[in-house]
């Protein structure tokens, strides 16, 4: 250990559409939505995480709720900034310090980003005193979060369904072999949602209201074998602007989402097709692995598994796989350096 190394603390960021996640000394210690509340007078952050997260839906007009990445990418620099910095000052361990620590970092951004913006990200990661800052993406991530050996010459298929983007890839021997990244995920399930409450029952719905429903009674399918019970939803009436109630079942959702799913379902077809022919046959043999927490929609590893007529399996705790495979390369530096970024 050198004397630079005394000061330096490790840590490995999922930088999320919906969720950031932080491993520092092996722990998740930051796990929260990625938002921030601005207060439109002073033009500062006053919140950030899960209590910009309450306050989404309910502010007033000096207050203001913003998810700075969408889409899979940044769609506001400074905010994004100022969320990752009161996160990293959040970190138990880190508080305690007298100064702030220099950091070596290791960060999942989506692969669908451009060079600019990757500079960017960079750049704030250097302004929160990142001394070493590698960049790995997000696939490569899950894949190795998930316990897959990306280095060996066999072909291995990740599906990270996650809250802006899915990204689809064929990895192997430390690379992405073929890939896609379409802009229909978790964010997306939840508009169809609203958008189905508003068409087939005049209710509006708020975007946490919708996200409850879709977690509570969300379905890739309208025959599952375990189906979860009726919902009641509260909301707006559309006709009279009174507070209503319906009743939705889970089948009712399968409609919703069931264009969006089709959708994903073509992106996979369409990577299988473009995979090459030696690794297409290492992924018969494998099957294909969902990570992010749009793979936990109900029936959705069932749907693509017939889609697809391979084997599909959800990784453990996918909320986490992509957090976890980028706190691994972290450790091993070394070992990963072909698949980070630097
Ligand atoms: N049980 C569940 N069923 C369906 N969807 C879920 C469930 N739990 C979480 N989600 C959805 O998963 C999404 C968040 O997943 P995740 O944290 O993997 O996304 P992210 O990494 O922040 O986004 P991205 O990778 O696109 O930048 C949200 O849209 C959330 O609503
Ligand atoms: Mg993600």
């Amino acid at each position: 250990m050198g004397f630079f190394d005394f000061f330096t603390e490790e840590i490995a960021i999922d930088l999320g559409t919906a969720n950031t996640l932080i491993i520092h000394q092996d722990k998740v210690v930051v796990d929260s939505p990625s938002i921030v509340a601005r207060d439109i007078l002073t033009n500062k952050i006053i919140a950030a995480g899960k209590e910009a997260a309450m306050m989404q839906g309910k502010t007033h007009e000096n207050i203001k709720t913003i998810r700075p990445l969408k889409d899979g990418v940044i769609a506001d620099f400074d905010a994004s900034e100022k969320m990752i910095s009161m996160f990293i000052k959040d970190i138990p361990a880190l508080k305690k310090k007298l100064f702030t620590p220099a950091l070596r970092m290791v960060i999942c951004i989506p692969s669908g980003i451009t060079e600019v913006e990757m500079r960017a990200v960079r750049e704030s990661a250097e302004r929160v005193n990142g001394k070493e800052v590698y960049l790995i993406h997000e696939p490569m991530a899950a894949a190795i979060g998930i316990g897959v050996d990306i280095m060996q010459p066999k072909g291995n298929m990740i599906v990270d369904i996650g809250g802006g983007t899915t990204e689809i890839a064929v990895i192997a021997l430390g690379g992405i072999v073929c890939d896609k990244s379409v802009k229909i995920a978790g964010d997306v399930f939840t508009n169809d949602i609203i958008y189905y409450m508003r068409t087939q029952h005049n209710l509006y719905v708020g975007e946490r209201t919708a996200e409850k429903i879709k977690i509570q009674i969300g379905s890739a399918t309208e025959d599952l074998e375990i189906p979860p019970e009726e919902m009641n939803v509260q909301g707006r009436d559309l006709l009279t602007g009174k507070p209503k109630q319906v009743q939705i079942s889970y089948r009712e959702m399968a409609k919703a989402l069931d264009k969006s799913i089709l959708r994903i379902e073509d992106a996979v077809m369409e990577t299988l097709s473009q995979t090459p022919p030696e690794l297409a046959a290492d992924i018969y043999n494998t099957g294909i692995y969902l990570a992010g927490g749009g793979s936990m929609l109900r029936g959705l590893d069932k749907r693509l598994s017939q889609k697809t007529d391979l084997p599909v399996y959800i990784a453990e705790d996918p909320l986490r796989a992509v957090v976890r495979g980028t706190g691994i390369t972290l450790k091993n530096i070394p070992r990963y350096r072909s698949v980070l970024i630097k």
